[in-house]
């Protein structure tokens, strides 16, 4: 039997019946004494433009809960009143739909933004948002004041800026000269002396400069004149400027093709430049790719909002690297994980580029981060700085046409 597909259509599209179903589930958590506010999209549309967001397809309600029995009580109360129950399974949120409206409702602790709350009106009512409201704003989506969304040609010109200014300190940063990563990500390729690698988004060549050692020849490339600057030079290799995705490179060159934390810069077709990394490796040949991940799912949020503050970036999971892979035609794919030890906030923020306006937000972010994101990243907490374990992915896939 064919199943029922439950439709809901946008808030900003139904904007009675959203109102109504928001003040229900607002009255119900408060009954409960869960202290209920606004969040995430419905949160930015009813501070920034006074009403639901165009295209923002729910409504992400907050309460603050401490455990299972609360939850529970809530979603049994929830269903008696009619709403229907999407995703029992999942601890951190549920999803719930009445008259066609989706909410997202997410469980919190009393802690950060959400220890104590602003408030924002709308239509006459008060309704509690996050505490201090700008910067969970600032920290949920940088330039949160602005509507429009950047279009690709401008992202081009500001990641040039951007790895400018990143490109002169970018060789003194603790992880990018992690010997144990370097060596971990060296061995996962069982480079062999005849090879042929590609080195995509080179940067300043750190792992070219590895690879070359135990391989016969690495061209890096890179988008960024400005990081390619800061190569060393009479390594052997040829750094060239130039967009993976447009690589000009001829079909089944490279026998390796390596990228380490390049992807999550790629934002605009993402599958294309790795298209092309399939592409120019020759049938047997490998890619070898390294991303950073949050280090539990539970902590992807926070990991987003403390990103976004720093640039403009994707977040990948395990399945998303995976897929994205696979998506391109790679076979075999392995994922090996290596964690980056006492990872110092400080000499990441200071070599950042950043403003030191932002670099002492960030570092606050995690100073005061939630006490779960704190212990999935081992957080150490010293004097003059923090120390975190950073989780990086290795993933190995194979280019084979039969
Ligand atoms: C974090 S750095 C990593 C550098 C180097 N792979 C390493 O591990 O030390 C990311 C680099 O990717 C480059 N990049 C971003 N998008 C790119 C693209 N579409 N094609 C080529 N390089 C790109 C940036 O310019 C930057 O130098």
């Amino acid at each position: 039997m064919k199943k029922k597909r439950f439709r809901t259509i946008d808030p900003f599209l139904q904007v009675e019946n959203a109102d109504k179903i928001l003040d229900e589930v607002f009255q119900i958590a408060g009954e409960q004494k869960m202290n209920p506010f606004l969040l995430w999209g419905l949160c930015l549309g009813f501070v920034r433009d006074g009403g639901y967001i165009k295209g923002d397809n729910d409504l992400d309600i907050g309460v603050v809960c401490n455990g299972k029995r609360e939850r529970q009580a809530l979603a049994a109360i929830l269903r008696k009143n009619g709403f229907t129950h999407g995703t029992p399974n999942r601890l951190h949120n549920i999803h719930f739909r009445k008259n066609k409206v989706l909410v997202d409702i997410y469980f919190l602790e009393a802690e950060g933004f959400y220890s104590s709350f602003d408030s924002v009106k709308y239509k006459g009512k008060i309704y509690s948002v996050p505490r201090p409201i700008e910067d969970f704003l600032t920290a949920s989506y940088s330039n949160w004041k602005i509507k429009e969304k950047q279009t690709a040609k401008v992202r081009v010109v500001n990641q040039g800026q951007f790895w400018k200014i990143r490109s002169k300190k970018f060789n003194k940063l603790n992880w990018a000269n992690d010997i144990s990563y370097i060596k971990m990500f060296v061995r996962s390729g069982e480079f062999k002396e005849s090879d042929i690698v590609l080195d995509v988004g080179t940067g300043t060549g750190i792992m070219a400069h590895a690879i070359s050692s135990v391989v016969k020849k690495v061209i890096g490339i890179d988008v960024s004149q400005d990081m390619l600057d800061q190569c060393e030079e009479g390594d052997g290799n040829q750094y060239i400027k130039r967009d993976i995705r447009d690589s000009k490179f001829p079909d089944n060159v490279f026998d390796k093709v390596t990228a380490r934390l390049v992807f999550h810069h790629i934002i605009d077709d993402t599958q294309k430049a790795m298209d092309e990394c399939y592409r120019v490796l020759k049938n047997g040949g490998k890619i070898i790719l390294a991303e950073g991940v949050p280090p539990t799912s539970k902590v992807r949020r926070e990991y987003i909002s403390i990103f976004k503050l720093k640039e403009e970036r994707l977040t990948f999971t395990e399945e998303g690297l995976v897929n994205l892979m696979m998506k391109s035609g790679f076979k075999n794919i392995r994922v090996l994980q290596h964690i980056t030890k006492n990872f110092s906030v400080n000499n990441w923020l200071e070599n950042s580029g950043l403003m030191k306006e932002k670099q002492d937000k960030i570092f606050e972010l995690h100073v005061k981060a939630s006490d779960t994101f704190k212990k999935a990243y081992n957080m150490r907490i010293t004097k003059d700085d923090c120390f975190i374990d950073i989780k990086n992915l290795v993933l190995v896939g194979e280019k084979r046409e039969v």
